[in-house]
């Protein structure tokens, strides 16, 4: 990059914000993290600076606050916007629909007023490969039928669509949209990573948080799937690769107005039983675990194909499930309570 360009970047003291700031300022771009420590720690800022030994300005508040977005936007002029700010918990977006409209999508609104308010068209916006839905055919690829089956999958599909409406009425407009298959692991300096709260839902921080000593047991959800071993295969992708990516998606967006959807996936599924071996090899003994009944809601299989980031955005992911693993493994090993002291 020639010119210092400022990006911000809501949601940035997230898991996948959180690295993608890393990537950012160390290609040389300032960044303003705009974000309400919803699902975050403050503590995440003092780490990205320890990681670049760079600055950042850190900004706190909500999306949907659109005069505090403004405000934002005019101390701290930008030149795009990297959408993270979200709720991602589908079982809670189930029973509490309307926190997740309200948050995911009435915050998104705001924040493309503001947008629009203060002069700013350029936006890369998380999406997530749930959009797709129960798989017609895979791989998914950006043509594949949307159906999402729960309201944060919803949020989602309705901020793609409101995108390129503006994208339609207003071809000014630099949009990427990018729908991430299941993001892992964390930066190699076992700094940033990341840290859910509670219970977590997904496998490998669930894997995790067994192989510290925090939980006694993996439940597989289902063995008898028509896959490789009979356990649940997806698209797992290092954080660091999918932070990559969003570099990848200003650099193509900065020429011309263009709106494109891109999923960032590695395009190769792994079983459950498949990461489980990988990352009792990144601890280097066995992990507990026990064979449960299918998880509602779940499917078979799910990965990307990966054409369009490779083709257009010229990105492709690098790193192996074994990598994904000692990161997470590390990460977690550093940090036991995440970013909780205690
Ligand atoms: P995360 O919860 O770690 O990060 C989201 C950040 O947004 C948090 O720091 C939170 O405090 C902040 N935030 C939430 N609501 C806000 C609001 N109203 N105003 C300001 N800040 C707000 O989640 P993540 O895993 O880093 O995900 C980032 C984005 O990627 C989300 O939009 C998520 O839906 C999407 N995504 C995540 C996954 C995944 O598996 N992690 C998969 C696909 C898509
Ligand atoms: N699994 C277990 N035990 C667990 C957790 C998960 O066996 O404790 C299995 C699941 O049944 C599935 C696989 O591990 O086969 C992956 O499950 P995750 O919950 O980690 O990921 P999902 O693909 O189900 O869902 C994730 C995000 C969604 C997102 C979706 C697609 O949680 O928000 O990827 O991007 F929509």
């Amino acid at each position: 990059m020639t010119d210092s360009k400022q990006i911000l970047v809501t949601g940035g003291a997230g898991y996948i914000g959180s690295h993608t700031c890393v990537a950012l300022l160390e290609v040389g771009y300032q960044v303003v993290i705009y974000d309400n420590l919803s699902n975050s720690h403050e503590e995440v800022i003092h780490r990205i600076k320890k990681i670049t030994g760079k600055n950042l300005t850190f900004v706190k508040g909500d999306i949907r606050d659109k005069d505090a977005l403004k405000e934002c936007l005019a101390n701290y002029p930008c030149d795009a916007v990297i959408h993270f700010a979200g709720l991602k918990a589908v079982g809670e977006s189930v029973e509490q629909p309307l926190k997740y409209f309200d948050n995911n999508l009435v915050g998104s609104l705001r924040l493309l007023e503001a947008m629009q308010e203060s002069n700013i068209k350029t936006i890369v916006f998380s999406s997530s490969a749930t959009v797709y839905g129960n798989p017609v055919y895979l791989p998914f690829d950006e043509k594949h039928p949307l159906a999402p089956t729960n309201p944060y999958g919803q949020t989602k599909l309705y901020i793609e669509e409101i995108l390129k409406d503006i994208f339609k009425s207003a071809s000014d407009w630099q949009i990427c949209i990018l729908r991430y298959f299941n993001p892992v692991g964390a930066h190699e300096s076992g700094l940033i990573g990341e840290d859910p709260q509670g219970v977590p839902n997904n496998l490998m921080p669930f894997i995790a948080q067994v192989a510290v000593g925090k939980r006694d047991t993996l439940n597989i959800w289902g063995r008898d799937y028509d896959t490789i071993d009979g356990t649940g295969v997806r698209d797992y992708i290092h954080v660091t690769d999918l932070a990559e990516g969003h570099i990848r998606a200003l650099e193509y967006l900065k020429d011309s107005s263009k709106l494109l959807v891109a999923n960032l996936g590695t395009g190769k599924g792994s079983s459950v039983l498949q990461v489980l071996n990988a990352f009792e090899q990144a601890v280097k003994t066995t992990i507990p675990h026990a064979f449960k009944n299918r998880r509602p809601g779940d499917v078979a299989e799910a990965y990307a194909n990966t054409f369009i980031a490779n083709s257009l955005l010229k990105w492709k992911a690098k790193k192996d499930l074994n990598s994904m693993c000692r990161d997470h493994w590390h990460w977690q090993q550093k940090n036991p309570n995440g970013y909780n002291p205690k």
